[in-house]
C-alpha cells in the first residue's frame, strides 16, 4: 500500500469549507504528507466534528499528525496555503469574509467548478470574468492564485490504499505559484502535476470539468479523469 507521499518542505495548508466531500480526503492527503492542515468552516461545531473523525482516520492510517480546526476566517490567518474547498454558489460570500485575513503572499488554490446542481440535473454557470480562479485573483490581490485539482474526484482521494494514477492541471498567474501548486498536487501519491500555464487558462479546465462530470453521469463512470501522454 501507497498511503504516505514523500516528505516535502511541511507548510501550513488551511481548507476553506474543510467539512464536505472534497476538503476531508485532501486533509488527510495533506496531513499523511507532514504538513500542518486546518480544517474550516462556518460552524465551529461542525469543524471540530470533522477534524475530530479525522484524526481517527489519521490514526488508523499509522500516523499521528493532528488536523486543527476553526472558523474559516481563523484558520486562513495561520496558513500559508488557503485551499477554497467550497461550492461556487458561496464563492463571493466566503471572499469578502475572508479578503482582509489572508496574509500577502499566501498561495490560494481553487479547485471550485463553477456548476449548480438543480435537483438530479447539473448545469454550467458561464462567467462573465473567464473563471472562478481569476475571480478569486481580482478578490485577492494580495494572493498567489492557482486552479487545480478540479478533476481529481473526492472518492478518488478517500480511496487512501489505491494510488491516483492520473494528470492535475495547474494554472496561475505566475511561474512560482504555479510550482508550488505543482509541488502541492504531487504530495498525493501517483498524481502528477502538469504546468497549465497562465491563470487565463483556468476557464478550459473548469469547463472541462463539467464536461468530465457530465460524461461521468452519462455512461455511469463517475470519477472520470485523465492522463496526459
Ligand atoms: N466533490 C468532488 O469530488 C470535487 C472534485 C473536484 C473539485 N471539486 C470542487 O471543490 C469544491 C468543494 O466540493 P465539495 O464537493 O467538497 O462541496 P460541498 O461538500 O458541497 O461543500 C463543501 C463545504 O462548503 C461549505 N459551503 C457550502 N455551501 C456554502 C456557502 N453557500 N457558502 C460558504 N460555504 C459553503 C460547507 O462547509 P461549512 O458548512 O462547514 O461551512 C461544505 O461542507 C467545489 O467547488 C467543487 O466544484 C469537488
Amino acid at each position: 500500500m501507497e498511503i504516505m507521499a514523500r516528505k516535502i518542505d511541511p507548510r501550513t495548508i488551511a481548507l476553506v469549507g474543510g467539512t464536505g466531500n472534497q476538503g476531508p480526503p485532501l486533509a488527510v492527503r495533506w496531513a499523511l504528507a507532514g504538513n500542518r492542515v486546518l480544517i474550516g468552516s462556518r460552524s465551529p461545531e461542525k469543524a471540530q466534528s470533522v477534524a475530530e473523525e479525522l484524526n481517527a482516520t489519521l490514526k488508523s492510517l499509522g500516523c499521528d499528525a493532528k488536523i486543527g480546526f476553526g472558523l474559516n476566517e481563523e484558520v486562513v490567518d495561520e496558513a500559508d496555503i488557503v485551499v477554497l474547498t467550497i461550492p461556487f454558489e458561496g464563492l463571493e460570500q466566503t471572499l469578502e469574509k475572508l479578503r482582509d485575513r489572508i496574509k500577502p503572499g499566501t498561495l490560494v488554490v481553487s479547485p471550485i467548478v463553477p456548476i449548480e446542481l438543480k435537483e438530479k440535473e447539473i448545469k454550467l454557470i458561464r462567467l462573465e470574468k473567464g473563471s472562478v480562479a481569476e475571480i478569486v485573483a481580482e478578490r485577492l490581490p494580495q494572493a498567489e492564485v492557482v486552479a487545480t485539482l478540479h478533476t481529481v474526484s473526492a472518492n478518488l482521494l478517500a480511496n487512501y490504499a489505491k494510488p491516483i494514477e492520473k494528470d492535475v492541471i495547474v494554472c496561475g498567474s505566475r511561474r512560482t505559484a504555479r510550482r508550488k501548486g505543482m509541488v502541492l498536487v504531487e504530495q498525493v501519491p501517483r498524481l502528477t502535476a502538469v504546468d497549465g500555464g497562465a491563470l487565463s487558462n483556468a476557464h478550459i479546465v473548469e469547463e472541462f470539468t463539467f464536461l468530465l462530470i457530465s460524461m461521468g453521469r452519462i455512461n455511469r463512470r463517475p470519477n472520470l479523469g485523465f492522463r496526459l501522454c
